[in-house]
Order: structure tokens, then C-alpha cells, then sequence
């Protein structure tokens, strides 16, 4: 029997705005499983952020409790068991295409064998002619495609994409998650994807839905997948 990759029970998260306790997550129990494709559905404001940041570790919860059974202590899941994809922009702009996506790597002390990893990632969503343009060069929808080929270039347990195809048009969202999916594909590797957007939400087998920071299907019966 597998071990979950992340375990959540009555997870909550407020923020402080102008003296006002605003509920953002609001009692979140759920589970994910190795292999698992997710979409996180909802509206804006509805709390997807937030709920991605405290899965990935980077944010502590107000209330509940969270656990990475499968994947060991908080302070290990960032960028090597977790890959995280940001909803803003998120290259760090001094770098080229391939020094960004290289970053996890260097980052876990892995960067021996960088360059074939980088350029694997990169020929997945078909980036290496761009590998030496600085980010500023380049259009949204291709930093999106940057920030993809980031998160899959360590070969993470679980990767959390929040909105990655948001500065994309729909064939264009299509053809990311084409790649992605193909690359994913029997792979253990588990996808969380935030999305607003039904269409993107239509290609994945499990929803849950947030709203108001009440997430509604997170737990489901049966266990794995
Ligand atoms: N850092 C923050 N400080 C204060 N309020 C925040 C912060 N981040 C998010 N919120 C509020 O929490 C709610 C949920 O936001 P968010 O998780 O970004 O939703 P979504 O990703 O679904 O758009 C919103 O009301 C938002 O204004
Ligand atoms: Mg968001």
C-alpha cells in the first residue's frame, strides 16, 4: 500500500487585511496519491492559491494539520520532492531560459548532469531554440512554458501548477498540456492543477472544487486514484 503524498485535515488559512481576519482556506481535508491528475476548480478569490502554497510548504496553516507521508519533512520538498508553479511570472529575469530551468537542479545539488536534464525539459515544451534568451524577451505564454520546464526538470513527486496555462490561448493551453500529460504518462508523478478554466479542468479525471475557501471534493472514497 502506498503512502499518501500529502495528508490534510481540517487545513485553514486567514490573512490579516486591514485589521480583518479574512478566510481564505477553511477546514480543507484531503488527501493525494502518487500518480494522481487533479484539477482545482474555482473562481477567482476562491482560495487556490493559498491552498497550493500550503501544500507545496511554503505557507504555514492557520489551523489543522498537514503532512507529507510519502515524501518526507517540510524542509526536503521544495524544489526536489515538490515542483511549484507559480501563477505570476517567476524567472529570475538575470538568467537565461536554461540557467532558469536549471535552477532546481543546482539548487538540490544535482547539477552534474544539468545540461542533458535542461535540455530534455526544454525539447519537451519545445523551448530549445529559446534556451539562451533572457525572460524579458519573451512573450507570457512562452514564460509559461518556461516555468513547465522547470518544474518537470528534477523529476519531482508531485508538481502544482497554479494557472499555467493563464497567459495562453486555448490551443496553445492545449498544446502545453499535450506535452505535459506525454511526458507524465506512466509516471508516478502526481499533478495538481489550480485552473478557472473548465476546458483545461475537463482533462484531468479527478475535480475539486473550491469555493469561498471551502473546498468540497477534496477527500475521495476508495483510496489511491
Ligand atoms: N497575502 C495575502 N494577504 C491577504 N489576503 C490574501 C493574501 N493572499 C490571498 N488573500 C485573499 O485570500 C483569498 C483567496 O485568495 P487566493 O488563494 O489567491 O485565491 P485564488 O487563487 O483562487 O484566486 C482572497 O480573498 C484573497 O484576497
Ligand atoms: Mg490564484
Amino acid at each position: 500500500m502506498p503512502l499518501p503524498l500529502i495528508e490534510a485535515y481540517g487545513l485553514g488559512r486567514s490573512y490579516q487585511q486591514a485589521g480583518e481576519a479574512v478566510v481564505a482556506l477553511s477546514s480543507a481535508t484531503l488527501r493525494i496519491w502518487p500518480g494522481q491528475r487533479i484539477a482545482l476548480v474555482g473562481r477567482s478569490g476562491s482560495g487556490k492559491s493559498t491552498l497550493l502554497h500550503l501544500l507545496a510548504g511554503l505557507d504555514q496553516p492557520s489551523s489543522g494539520s498537514l503532512t507529507w507521508p510519502a515524501l518526507g519533512p517540510v524542509e526536503s520538498l521544495l524544489p526536489s520532492m515538490i515542483a511549484l508553479v507559480f501563477q505570476a511570472p517567476s524567472l529570475l529575469d538575470s538568467l537565461s531560459v536554461a540557467e532558469n530551468v536549471a535552477l532546481p537542479l543546482l539548487m538540490a545539488g544535482r547539477g552534474s548532469d544539468s545540461d542533458a536534464r535542461v535540455a530534455f525539459a526544454l525539447n519537451t515544451f519545445g523551448l530549445l531554440a529559446l534556451a539562451d534568451k533572457l525572460p524579458e524577451t519573451l512573450s507570457g505564454g512562452q514564460m509559461q512554458r518556461v516555468a513547465m520546464a522547470r518544474a518537470i526538470v528534477g523529476e519531482p513527486k508531485l508538481i502544482l501548477a497554479d494557472e499555467p496555462t493563464g497567459q495562453l490561448d486555448q490551443a496553445s493551453g492545449h498544446v502545453l498540456l499535450d506535452a505535459l500529460f506525454k511526458h507524465l504518462a506512466g509516471s508516478d508523478c502526481a499533478l495538481l492543477i489550480a485552473t478557472h478554466d473548465p476546458v483545461v479542468a475537463a482533462r484531468m479525471l479527478i475535480h475539486w472544487q473550491m469555493e469561498h475557501g471551502q473546498l468540497t471534493s477534496g477527500e475521495r472514497p476508495g483510496g489511491p486514484r
